[in-house]
Order: C-alpha cells, then sequence, then structure tokens
C-alpha cells in the first residue's frame, strides 16, 4: 500500500491550471455522480498493458502512443473514430514490419479532453475572456458564456469516453483490427499520396504470408492473435476532481486504479513534485506517463521517478520526452544518464510534436521536417548510450487536415487555412502520420541490424 495516500489527499496539495467554477456545490453534485457510474476501463487491463510496457523497457517492444491533442464534443462521429483507428492500425502494422517487435498500442482517445494552458486569459482584440480548458472544462466560442466552466461537462466527457470506447473495444475484437484486412485500412485519400505505393507494397507481403500460413492450417479463425489486436486508452490526468470520481478499488488486488483509461500521464506543466498530480498519480497502479520537457533537471526527474515508482517496477513509468528538434540534443543525454547511473526501470518515448510548435499566418503549426529530425535525434541518441527508444508519442487525427506544414505532400503555410480543425494543437493528418511510421520503422530495423552485426561479428 501507498503511504498516506487516499484518492482525495491531493487536495491538501498546492495544484495548478484549476478551472473557476462558479458554483461549487455543482461541481459537487457532477463529481458525486460521476462517483456513482461504472468504471471505463478494468483493472486486469490495466496491468496487462503495464506487463506489456515492461517488456517495452527491457527493449523488447516498442510504444505506439497517438490521438487528437483534444478530444472534442462537436467532432464525434463514428466516421472520426474509425478513421482514426485505421491510419493507427495501419501505423502499427508499418511498425510491427520493421521492428519486428511487438508494438504496445495506446490511444490518446476516449478521455483526452482537459487542456493545460499557457495563460488563464485569452486576449482577441480589445475582449479578455477566460482560456479555452478543453470540452469538458469550457467551450471553445469566443464568448463569456461559454468560457465559463461548467460541471455537467465532465459527465458528457464521460459519456463520450465511454461510446468512443465502446467502438474501439469492437474494432479490435470484433474482426476490424483482422490482419486479413490489412489492405482495406488504406483511406481514400492517401490511396493517391506518395506512401499508399509503400503501403500497397508491405500490405502486399502481409496478405502473401496470411496465404501461407493459411495453406499450412494456421489462419485467423482459429488463431486470435491475427484478428484481434489489444488497443489501450490514454490521457492527460489534469483534471483531478474527475479522476477522483472514477478512481476505484480493485476487488482482486485492493489496489486502487485510475478507470478513466488505461494508462495517464502527468503534464510538464504540472509534475512539481510536492504538488497535487503527482500525488494523485503516485497512489494508483495504473502504467503512468510524465512529460520531460527541457526546465527538468536530472535531479528533478530522480525524484519524481522515486515519488512515482519507488519499486523500480519495469512499465510503471514512460518518460515521455518532448524537447524540440533543436534541444534534444542538450537535454535527453543527460537524463538517459542519471537514469542509467541509478538504474531505473523507464520506457523512453519521444513526444516530437509539443517542442516544435510554432506560428505561421497567425496559425500554430508545427513543420513536418522538425517533427522528423527531433524523431532522428532520439533514435540516433539512444544508439549512442546504448538505451532502447521505446516509443513515440504523437497528436493526429485520421482526417485529411491541414495543421502540420509539410510532408510528402508538402502542405505550405499557406494552406493550413484549407482544413485546420483542431480544438487545440494542430495534429498530424494520416499521410504524415503514415509517412513518419516508415521513417520509424526504417530507424529501428537499423538499429536491429546493427544488434545482428554485434552478436555475428
Ligand atoms: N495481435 C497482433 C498485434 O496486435 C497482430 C495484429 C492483429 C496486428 N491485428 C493487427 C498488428 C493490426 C498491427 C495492427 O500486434
Ligand atoms: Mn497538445
Amino acid at each position: 500500500m501507498v503511504q498516506n495516500w487516499n484518492p482525495t489527499s491531493w487536495r491538501q496539495k498546492p495544484i495548478s491550471q484549476v478551472p473557476d467554477y462558479p458554483e461549487q456545490a455543482a461541481l459537487e453534485a457532477a463529481e458525486a455522480q460521476l462517483a456513482t457510474f461504472p468504471p471505463l476501463v478494468f483493472a486486469g487491463e490495466a496491468r496487462r498493458l503495464k506487463s506489456s510496457l515492461a517488456k517495452v523497457a527491457e527493449g523488447k517492444g516498442f510504444l505506439l502512443q497517438g490521438g487528437d491533442c483534444a478530444e472534442a464534443f462537436a467532432e464525434h462521429g463514428a466516421d472520426t473514430i474509425r478513421d482514426f483507428f485505421r491510419a493507427f492500425l495501419q501505423m502499427a502494422v508499418v511498425l510491427t514490419f520493421g521492428a519486428q517487435q511487438p508494438v504496445v498500442k495506446v490511444g490518446r482517445i476516449a478521455g483526452q479532453f482537459a487542456k493545460p494552458r499557457s495563460s488563464g486569459i485569452e486576449k482577441q482584440g480589445d475582449v479578455e475572456l477566460p482560456s479555452y480548458r478543453g470540452d469538458i472544462i469550457n467551450g471553445i466560442e469566443f464568448t463569456p458564456e461559454a468560457r465559463v466552466p461548467n460541471p455537467e461537462r465532465q459527465i458528457m466527457a464521460y459519456r463520450q469516453s465511454a461510446a468512443t470506447l465502446n467502438l474501439l473495444r469492437a474494432f479490435a475484437m470484433g474482426g476490424y483490427a483482422n490482419l486479413e484486412n490489412v489492405h482495406q485500412w488504406m483511406l481514400g485519400f492517401v490511396k493517391d499520396s506518395p506512401q499508399a505505393e509503400r503501403y500497397r507494397k508491405l500490405a502486399d507481403r502481409i496478405s502473401e504470408t496470411m496465404d501461407f500460413m493459411r495453406a499450412i492450417g494456421i489462419n485467423a479463425e482459429s488463431n486470435p492473435s491475427l484478428r484481434e489486436t489489444d488497443f489501450f486508452t490514454s490521457h492527460e490526468a489534469l483534471l483531478l476532481g474527475y479522476e477522483q470520481a472514477l478512481t476505484r478499488v480493485d476487488s482482486t488486488s485492493g489496489d486502487w486504479y485510475a478507470t478513466s483509461g488505461h494508462m495517464i500521464w502527468i503534464g510538464d506543466r504540472t509534475r512539481q513534485p510536492d504538488h497535487a498530480h503527482v500525488e494523485y498519480c503516485r497512489g494508483i497502479k495504473n502504467p503512468l506517463g510524465l512529460k520531460c520537457g527541457p526546465s527538468l533537471s536530472a535531479d528533478g526527474l530522480l525524484e519524481l521517478i522515486d515519488i512515482l515508482n519507488p519499486a523500480n517496477e519495469a512499465g510503471r513509468l514512460t518518460l515521455i520526452c518532448r524537447f524540440g528538434h533543436d534541444k534534444v540534443a542538450e537535454h535527453l543525454p543527460r537524463l538517459i544518464r542519471a537514469v542509467e547511473r541509478e538504474g531505473k526501470k523507464v520506457v523512453w518515448s519521444c513526444d516530437p510534436m509539443h517542442g516544435n510548435t510554432i506560428t505561421l499566418n497567425s496559425y500554430k503549426t508545427r513543420p513536418f521536417e522538425r517533427i522528423l529530425s527531433e524523431v532522428e535525434s532520439f533514435f540516433q541518441i539512444h544508439r549512442a548510450e546504448g538505451t532502447h527508444p521505446g516509443g513515440i508519442h504523437i497528436e493526429m487525427t485520421g482526417k485529411d487536415v491541414t495543421e502540420c506544414t509539410g510532408g510528402a505532400r508538402a502542405v505550405s503555410g499557406a494552406d493550413l487555412a484549407d482544413r485546420y480543425h483542431t480544438h487545440c494543437d494542430p495534429r498530424l493528418n494520416a499521410d504524415q502520420a503514415l509517412e513518419l511510421a516508415f521513417l520509424l520503422a526504417e530507424r529501428m530495423k537499423g538499429g536491429r541490424d546493427e544488434k545482428k552485426l554485434a552478436v555475428n561479428g
């Protein structure tokens, strides 16, 4: 049992990024109602994810984590979920094939609603209003009414998460993710892109292998591993009242679990060791992510690791590094060395999105070449340090948006206005996500060949 912890102990700690709810009684009523609702995920699933991540920490697997920056109430259609899922499956297949290692699949979905903001106030012209903090808190419209935090939104976010998760489970287990469908995951607009040809070739090879296996008696009907996939959910545990209401004791182990998603992470703005977000997360048994930005010192990281993973359990903690393409070489090696020196077991994951945001033609965007550059550096640095580049954390969508510039189809600064739909940060479109997956696969294949050479040579 975790010492001096309970699901409410975070309330005694300093906290930042809290919305200003006008009516305390209404907030309490919403939280009380949430506390009566069924869990969204089951503790056994979180444990299963943790053991998959433990293998990644040991160098035997790769974590693919991705999805929206912020989910939106206005975009809760079956098509949005399906398009995301098939873009994600395409990436997963490319990575599995390239790395020849299991890919642990974790969506930023079915709970990714609350957003930390650099300023509590947004100014447009002469008008100042409270900032948008995600659909679980307030509305994105720039009006005084929309920006008032409304606790009813927590109930709506819960219900949307439940419905999204229901469809994802059906897709993952009900046949959509069957490897026999590897050709069908090609999206309409990806079909005529430069990535499409590469994907088609890879899908052909997989289909051929499946045909061969079928001939020798191994097929998807008799082998669930060909027909199903483990898909997990994750989000930033920012709105702690919501998280608390969904924190439940697992009857089989007696441990506390966050049941709002399988994995939750702590943001770069809320990772102060003696503050509320770290306090909440240390007491639950789910796998945790910790965002690591340029301001995190090596000692600060080790202190957080001791608080969040005192037993040094592999799979418990994923370090999601988000430095920026021009800062990763300065910051990543010092953190890796400290973690290695202390023998801490972690998964190293690269978030090449959040350190590479710029403003262009008054749009928040991310140049694709900087995203690739941070990923390249991440791999090179891990190879040089002898550690495992274990995962990637991206903001992506299955839609043909124009939010990040660049990519093989060259979204330009002027194109951003065409289909810029994000509620928060710019996301990779399906085409760019697939291009990134091919690059990752190549790098992982490179690492594999190097290891083989080392063994044989
Ligand atoms: N079950 C395996 C896995 O999840 C193989 C698999 C089935 C798969 N469907 C998939 C892999 C879709 C990637 C994408 O890894
Ligand atoms: Mn974001």
